[in-house]
């Protein structure tokens, strides 16, 4: 029989929305009270003021609430008017939500490569999806980088590319924001920003949340419209095609609270990577942060050796330790999106890192034992056999 040591230690959590709850305590239970009180639930006082602390937070002078980062993004293309015969180019390494929403206003994704090293949008490839999308027949109107696992893209490249080509920039943020890029923080970053407010994110809510962020006034205008119906001076005078997206005035309230203790939890994460990354560096890619850029870490990303990964997540499993691999099958190789367009040129970097990156334990709560032992079960599982 196998001799299997039996490690009897308890799982620790990947991200552990307890422990911030804990530390909220009742300042979270007074603020959805104040709500229950005043029975405001549909855009209530909350949401006004959390838009403008959330606007104040990043820089950006609007923000607007609604249901979900995925709305977020799609309230902003269908302000944009975009929909059937154009084409938006995004990243195939992303969640699926990024080229969804485009595929959802009518219009068509074409996926574009990323890079190595950040695992963000490659700007060279996104000249030539664009140059695949025309040659599809479609009209390219706009990019959505994605700012992956709290990295920002690489806004000035491609916006470089974006105004040769006349796109439109909408930074998919949802899991950037609080990051920060060359002085500036993510929501100022693009013409529109769009975020998530899912739990497990930096800044999370208590269900779904999302919000669009942008320094345009008459967006500001369109995206209140649209969040209600397409509404006009009232909400029984529509004046577009809208949807029903806003954000919870409950949701609001408790991200009041959160809000407020963000730039401290940014700092935690931050350390928590920057000690992940000087203790594993040695045994495996640790993830890359460009100079003048900061990440907010809403996952922490290294890659393996081809092959490695399915044992890897199996030996740290059996230590307690969770992993999560974001993603193993990129969106052009899953069946509701691999008939649409890409770069010419394919997407190898995507593929490569598909197979290669896992995703260790991240949150601003972790403690310096439980990191030891994430750290101690990597090292263990990639120590060369004798
Ligand atoms: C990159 C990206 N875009 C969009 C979304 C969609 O956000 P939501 O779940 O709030 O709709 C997510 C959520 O995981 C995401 O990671």
């Amino acid at each position: 029989m196998n001799q299997r040591v039996q490690v009897s230690v308890p799982p620790i959590p990947f991200i552990d929305v307890g422990a911030q709850r804990r530390r909220l305590g009742r300042t979270i239970d007074d603020a959805i009270a104040r709500v229950t009180t005043h029975c405001q639930f549909i855009q209530g006082p909350e949401v006004v003021e959390f838009e403008n602390a959330l606007a104040a937070f990043c820089g950006a002078r609007y923000a607007v609430g609604c249901a979900s980062g995925t709305d977020a993004l799609m309230l902003v293309l269908m302000a944009k008017g975009i929909g059937p015969g154009d084409a938006v180019i995004c990243p195939a390494f992303t969640f699926c939500a990024t080229a969804e929403v485009v595929a959802l206003v009518g219009a068509t994704p074409v996926f574009a490569d990323v890079d190595a090293v950040t695992f963000n949008l490659d700007a060279a490839s996104v000249a030539r999806a664009a140059v695949a999308a025309r040659r599809h027949g479609l009209a390219p109107k706009a990019v959505i980088p994605v700012d992956l696992f709290g990295l920002p893209a690489d806004y000035v490249a491609i916006s470089a590319v974006a105004e040769a080509e006349g796109l439109f920039v909408l930074d998919d943020a949802a899991q950037g924001f609080g990051a920060t890029y060359k002085g500036r923080k993510v929501g100022t970053l693009a013409p529109a920003t769009a975020t998530s407010f899912f739990p497990a994110k930096p800044l999370g809510c208590y269900g779904d949340g999302g919000a669009v962020l942008t320094d345009d006034p008459a967006l500001v205008d369109v995206l209140t419209s649209l969040r209600v119906h397409g509404q006009g001076s009232d909400k029984y005078d529509n004046v577009r095609i809208g949807m029903t997206s806003r954000l919870d005035t409950i949701q609001a309230a408790v991200l009041i609270e959160k809000l407020k203790i963000f730039s401290d939890e940014i700092i935690a994460r931050e350390q928590v990577a920057r000690r992940y990354s000087a203790d594993l560096k040695d045994v495996l890619i640790v993830p890359f942060v460009p100079d003048g850029l900061t990440s907010v870490w809403a996952q922490y990303t290294v890659r393996l050796k081809p092959g490695q990964r399915d044992g890897f997540a199996a030996m740290l499993k059996a230590r307690g330790i969770p992993t999560a691999v974001y993603y193993s099958r990129p969106l052009h190789r899953l069946k509701a999106y691999c008939q649409f367009p890409m770069d010419n040129n394919g997407l190898p970097v995507t593929d490569r890192l598909a197979q290669e990156v896992i995703s260790l334990p991240m949150h601003a709560y972790i403690d310096a034992s439980t990191q030891d032992r994430v750290i101690e079960a990597v090292r263990v599982a990639l120590k060369p056999q004798a």
